[in-house]
Order: C-alpha cells, then sequence, then structure tokens
C-alpha cells in the first residue's frame, strides 16, 4: 500500500461508522418533523385492525430474528449437538436477514407516517426510538458483513445488536398489542 493510502483509508472507514448513525438520525428526524397522517392504512386495513395486522408480522419479524440467532450460533459452533454448520447454512442465513428486512419495510413505513416519533410515554418513546435505532443497527450489519478486514468479535457483535433492536422494537409494540395493551416494565 502506498503510504498516501492510509489516511484516505482511515476516512473511507469514518464515512462507513457514520452511515448508521446518519440513517437513525435521518428517521428520527423525519419522524418528529412531518405531521402524523392517522388515517394512513397497511394492506387495507385501517385504525386498530392495522395495529393488530403490524403487531402479527412485527411477532414474524421477530421469529426470524430468533432464526437468526441460531443460524449464526451454528456458524460459530456455538449450537449444541449441531456441529460444523454446512456450507447452505450462510446462504440461508443471509437470504432470512433479507426476507426480515423486507417483512420489516411496511411495517415501520406505517408507523412512521401514520405516528411518527412520539416520546409521549415511555413505552412508545422505547418503541419510536428503538425502531429507529433499528435500521442503523441494518446498515452496521451490512457494513460489517462487507468489511472483511474488520476484528472477529464485530460480526457476532453487531449481529446482536440488531437482535436487540428488533426485539426491543416488537417488546414495545408488537407483544404489547397482542397481549392486550400491556408490557412488563414498560
Ligand atoms: C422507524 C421505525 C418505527 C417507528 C418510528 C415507530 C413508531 C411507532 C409509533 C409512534 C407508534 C404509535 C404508538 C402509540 O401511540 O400507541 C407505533 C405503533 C406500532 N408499531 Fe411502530 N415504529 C417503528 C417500527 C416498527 C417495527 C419494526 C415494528 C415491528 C416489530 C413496529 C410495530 C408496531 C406496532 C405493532 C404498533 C401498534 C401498537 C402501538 O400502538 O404501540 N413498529 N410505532
Amino acid at each position: 500500500m502506498y503510504p498516501a493510502e492510509r489516511p484516505r483509508l482511515r476516512q473511507a472507514r469514518a464515512l462507513w461508522a457514520l452511515l448508521p448513525i446518519a440513517v437513525t438520525a435521518g428517521l428520527y428526524w423525519f419522524g418528529r418533523a412531518h405531521s402524523p397522517d392517522y388515517t394512513s392504512g397497511l394492506f387495507g386495513q385501517y385504525g386498530d385492525d392495522a395495529n393488530r395486522l403490524k403487531a402479527q408480522l412485527g411477532s414474524a419479524l421477530e421469529g426470524l430474528a430468533l432464526v437468526q440467532v441460531a443460524l449464526a450460533l451454528w456458524m460459530y459452533r456455538r449450537l449444541p449437538g449441531a456441529g460444523a454448520a454446512p456450507r447452505p447454512v450462510r446462504t440461508v442465513h443471509r437470504a432470512v436477514g433479507l426476507a426480515a428486512f423486507l417483512l420489516s419495510l411496511p411495517i415501520a413505513y406505517h408507523c412512521i407516517t401514520a405516528y411518527g416519533v412520539e416520546l409521549s410515554d415511555s413505552r412508545v418513546a422505547v418503541h419510536s426510538v428503538t425502531g429507529c435505532v433499528l435500521y442503523g443497527a441494518f446498515a452496521a450489519k451490512v457494513i460489517v458483513v462487507r468489511h472483511r478486514r474488520l476484528p472477529g468479535w464485530a460480526l457476532p457483535v453487531a449481529g446482536a445488536f440488531l437482535v436487540c433492536a428488533i426485539t426491543l422494537t416488537w417488546y414495545s409494540a408488537a407483544l404489547w398489542f397482542l397481549d392486550g395493551h400491556h408490557a412488563p416494565g414498560l
């Protein structure tokens, strides 16, 4: 590598590191700035029906996130009794990750257009903020997967952070809705 390339490489890395923060901040800004449209629908459902559908789709998303954890543990040889993961496990992990991302989009789109980012009570604030962080975490995960020169712990840390963001977003709204407007601790 030429000496002049080093600072440029560092700058490029810093730009990549800023992307997840920019995604999170951009969503937060949009959610605070735009006027909520409470009449906004989701696949032909409105109001409480739309929220029920979001709670069901959100639970499917949480299920996919847990599948991803199991597949990741298998790839890292941490799945008890499973041995080494065959090569297709990696492909399945990528496909399930893409499916989870696509599934999240209509849900989040409805949330952010119908309500935006609300900070009115602690549960709704946790949900709104983790909803924005979730997409920053998605961006971080993809960046870490693509940058092979990062330390070995970066990928599991990024994956765990993403799963935590999905779980908290699900817990604070989807589980709350399906459990009769009840989420212990929030
Ligand atoms: C940009 C990301 C997101 C933002 C800013 C956001 C924000 C919001 C807000 C403000 C509400 C209304 C809360 C209320 O007033 O009761 C809401 C409702 C809801 N959200 Fe999200 N959300 C996001 C992503 C998601 C995702 C990924 C899921 C699925 C896990 C989800 C599931 C739900 C459900 C089921 C409801 C209805 C229950 C409720 O009213 O809390 N949201 N969201």
